[in-house]
């Protein structure tokens, strides 16, 4: 039987840390589909078409891993599409008390035995967030050390659209 996980996250954008979060659950894991997911808590720098588009191209060397969208609960599409397990990162000790909530509240709505499986990020990765991307770019600052080179390229071009408004 395939054995087929998911990474779920807003991936807006796509950060080195999550990129490596995916590099390896993909080797654990006959497929893996991350799947770009709107948190409406959170106000949008890219669309989630773009969100795509860029999770896509930056996956591309990866043979199984194929991108896609869900709404609504995470639990739901999971039991949908026979997901064994959910991929976590985590960061830091910050990032436990969180993640064991979420992934005890989806334990009670998982209708498969789906696990949670925590990959714990490289130390050089432990410090990014999607937020400080943005931030440092939007203030002109370099993020060549935190996202792929076609993230930053990305990136300016937003900006830039977003200055000519
Ligand atoms: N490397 C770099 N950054 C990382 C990271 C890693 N390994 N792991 C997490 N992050 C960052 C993300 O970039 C994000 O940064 P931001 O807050 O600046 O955007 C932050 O850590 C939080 O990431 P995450 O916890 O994955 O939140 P998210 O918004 O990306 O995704 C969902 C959360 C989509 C998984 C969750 O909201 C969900 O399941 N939604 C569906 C609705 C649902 O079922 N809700 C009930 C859940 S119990």
């Amino acid at each position: 039987m395939e054995r087929k996980a998911l990474y779920a996250g807003s991936f807006d954008p796509v950060t080195n840390g999550h990129l490596s979060i995916i590099e390896r659950a993909a080797r654990l894991f006959d497929s893996l589909t991350v799947s770009v997911v709107v948190n409406p808590n959170k106000q949008g720098f890219f669309t989630l078409q773009e969100r795509m588009e860029i999770v896509r191209e930056v996956t591309s060397h990866i043979p199984n891993v194929t991108v896609d969208s869900f709404s609504g609960l995470l639990a739901d599409y999971v039991n949908d599409n026979g997901f064994c397990a959910v991929v976590r990162g985590l960061r830091t000790a910050a990032d436990f008390a969180s993640e064991l909530q979420m992934a005890q509240v989806n334990a009670g709505l998982y209708r498969n035995g789906t696990e949670t499986v925590f990959l714990m990020t490289e130390p050089e990765y432990s410090y990014i967030s999607s937020s400080v991307v943005k931030e440092v770019a939007s203030l002109g600052g370099s993020v060549d050390a935190l996202v792929p080179g076609y993230v930053i390229e990305r990136i300016d071009h937003k900006l830039r659209e977003e200055k000519k408004q």
